[in-house]
């Protein structure tokens, strides 16, 4: 047999593919219309390649040709900034508009600015993989800087193109004969300004610890001196001298305590839970020497960020209930607290709880209890039974007067989207959303009945473990694919298949039964409840998740297509790789 030469110059005289006529770029992207930013292109409907008497032709296109896609996301957090970036990276042809509603990137990182706020996962972990940042100033670095590094990311990657501020998602309806989404969306304040977005597929990145909740405390409303939510802290707020009452003991409260507690005349922190204490390292500042020697070490430094992925990723050990990791948490942790609270045992015994560690996101504090123990604090251990003109009550008779009421009441977290999301048949998903049984989503991603909607961080995701900036990478690169599917084979919707969401949710409620998320505990992986099931989390570890994500299951979805035939395609044979 005559060995076939590798340069084979044969192969010259074959006549060359045909090229893919311009009629078949029905994907090229609609340039913004200069000066009308709001008003977006629609996109071309793809044709059917099925003639009028029913008969099949083959679409003369070769395989690998795109759809144009329009994509509209909401938020600008770190969920929607990593999603222009990947899709600015990784896609061709996909028009990408993120709209939020406030005047500056960074969610989370802009809102929340009350004293103290902070990562309580250390800070090179709390970075995307693709913009390492060597010199955080602390393990724990301020929220502040957290937001600036948010901006770094959008500038050093031109992506404020893809972002509208001031932009408020009001609402959005699927069209289901056009296989469209359209967004009603309001530029600023002014109700003359709402507009229509109208888009292939509709990404919902508003955050799962956006929705700040004030308490429902009957006379609230009533109280006359200056009530406030951590989440929304005025910038003017001067506390000194001042009789403040901090209502709750989740992560928020715990930041507050100790930098509020030096300028007060008094706080009393009502308490009306248990809470873990973990022994911490937080705010801790980095030295100049190391951070000067990431920089000029990265790869040093990217060693670094590893080992804290290895360790993030061990900590599903401890939320399995009964497992010696727990057990061994539970002793140490109890001892840090008992030993913080030795000049006030009693503070301890009420403080101290009988659930697993992790029940309840576990809270680093440091200078928590120092600051619980001084004379100026009190700790209140009960709920508020009701707000008047100047004070609050507890047990019904004990009274306390205060200038200043700060709520640390935490979010909600029922994942019922803030604005209407109507689906198929007119379903909305703040119904289809309202009770916590029926709150499920496929990899937090998908629910039946919106096809082509998807949620980053929605329920059952790996938010409890670990920075969670890690988790909506790789969600992030699934949707990535999941889009790149979309484009390619002409898909015209997907949806989750309802048996198969249902499924993995009996499962999903099952498997957290053997975590100590289960535990009878209060937490906002339950939306504030001690009881029912656990909405918010995977019910396995993070690598446990990001194994799923790697090799999706794509007949877990019910598809329709725009092209009669699916495999339509395929085209003629060639590919556009040899075309072009
Ligand atoms: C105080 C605090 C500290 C935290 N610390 C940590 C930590 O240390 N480590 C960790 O891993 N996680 C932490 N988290 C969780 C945190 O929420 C995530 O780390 C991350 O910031 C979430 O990013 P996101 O983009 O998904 O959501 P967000 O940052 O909440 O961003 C959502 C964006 O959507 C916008 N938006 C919402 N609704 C609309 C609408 N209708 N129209 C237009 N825009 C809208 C909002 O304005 C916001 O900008 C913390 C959360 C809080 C509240
Ligand atoms: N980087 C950080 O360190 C950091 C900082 C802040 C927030 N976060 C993230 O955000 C999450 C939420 O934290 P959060 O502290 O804002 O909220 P949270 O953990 O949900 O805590 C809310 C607190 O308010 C109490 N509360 C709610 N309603 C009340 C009422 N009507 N009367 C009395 N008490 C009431 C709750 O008590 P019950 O438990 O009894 O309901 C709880 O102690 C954290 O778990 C974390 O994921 C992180």
């Amino acid at each position: 047999m005559t060995p076939i030469a590798i340069h084979d110059t044969s192969r010259k005289e074959l006549s060359p593919p045909p090229k893919a006529p311009l009629k078949y770029d029905y994907n090229v992207i609609v340039d913004e219309v200069p000066g009308k930013p709001d008003v977006c292109p629609t996109v071309d409907e793809p044709f059917s390649q099925r003639k009028e008497d029913g008969s099949y032709t083959v679409l003369n296109q070769p395989l690998g040709m795109r759809r144009k896609l329009r994509v509209v996301c909401v938020g600008a957090g770190a969920s929607g900034i990593n999603m222009a970036y990947k899709i600015q990276s990784h896609m061709k042809d996909v028009e990408f508009v993120t709209y939020d509603k406030n005047s500056d990137v960074g969610g989370t990182w802009f809102e929340n600015r009350y004293p103290g706020v902070a990562c309580d996962t250390n800070s090179h972990g709390y970075a995307f993989t693709y913009h390492l940042k060597a010199d955080w100033t602390a393990i724990f670095s301020p929220g502040a800087e957290i937001e600036e590094y948010m901006r770094d990311v959008v500038k050093t990657y031109g992506l404020s193109k893809y972002i509208k501020l001031n932009h408020q998602v009001l609402g959005a309806t699927w069209d289901a004969e056009k296989a469209k989404w359209h967004v009603k969306v309001r530029k600023g304040d002014d109700p003359n300004s709402e507009f229509v977005d109208t888009c292939d597929i509709f990404i919902n990145a508003s955050g799962l610890l956006n929705h700040w909740k004030m308490p429902d405390i009957p006379g609230l409303s009533k109280f006359r001196g200056k009530l406030i939510h951590t989440a929304a802290w005025p910038e003017d707020l001067d506390l000194k001298g001042k009789k403040v009452a901090l209502i709750g003991i989740g992560s928020s409260a715990i930041q507050v305590l100790p930098q509020i507690q030096p300028l007060v005349e008094s706080c009393s922190i009502y308490i009306r839970s248990p809470t873990w204490i973990a022994p911490s390292r937080e705010g801790e500042l980095l030295s100049s020497e190391q951070i000067k020697r990431y920089q000029d070490y990265p790869e040093e430094h990217l060693e670094y960020c590893r080992d804290l992925e290895s360790l993030a990723n061990k900590r599903f050990g401890y939320i399995t209930r009964g497992s010696e990791d727990q057990k061994k948490l539970y002793e140490a942790w109890s001892n840090h607290m008992q030993k913080g609270l030795e000049s006030r045992p009693e503070y301890y015994d009420k403080l101290h709880p009988t659930f697993g560690v992790g029940c309840r996101r576990p809270t680093p504090g440091p200078g928590f209890l120092e600051a619980l123990t001084q004379p100026n604090v009190e700790a209140v251990f009960s709920g508020v039974d009701y707000i008047d003109e100047t004070g609050l009550t507890t047990n019904q008779r004990d009274r306390r007067e205060f200038d200043v009421i700060i709520c640390a009441t935490g979010f909600d977290v029922s994942f019922k989207p803030r604005f209407p999301v109507i689906g198929i048949d007119s379903i909305n998903l703040q119904e289809q959303w309202s009770k916590p049984e029926n709150t499920k989503a496929y990899l937090s991603m998908f629910t039946n009945n919106f096809p082509n909607y998807i949620t980053v961080l929605g329920p059952g995701s790996p938010s409890a473990q670990g920075s969670i900036i890690v988790s909506i990478e790789r969600i992030s690169d699934y949707i990535i694919k999941f889009l790149n599917k979309f484009q390619h084979e002409t898909i015209k919707t997907f949806e989750i298949n309802k048996r198969c969401l249902d499924e993995l949710n009996e499962h999903m409620q099952e498997q957290l039964k053997l975590t100590v998320w289960t535990d009878n505990c209060s937490s906002w992986f339950k939306n504030g409840n001690s009881q029912g099931p656990v909405i918010a989390l995977h019910p396995g570890g993070r690598l446990h998740f990001f194994a799923l994500l790697m090799d999706p299951r794509w007949e877990d979805f019910n598809y329709t297509y725009w092209n009669k035939n699916r495999y339509a395609y395929w085209g003629n044979g060639y590919t556009l790789r040899e075309v072009e």
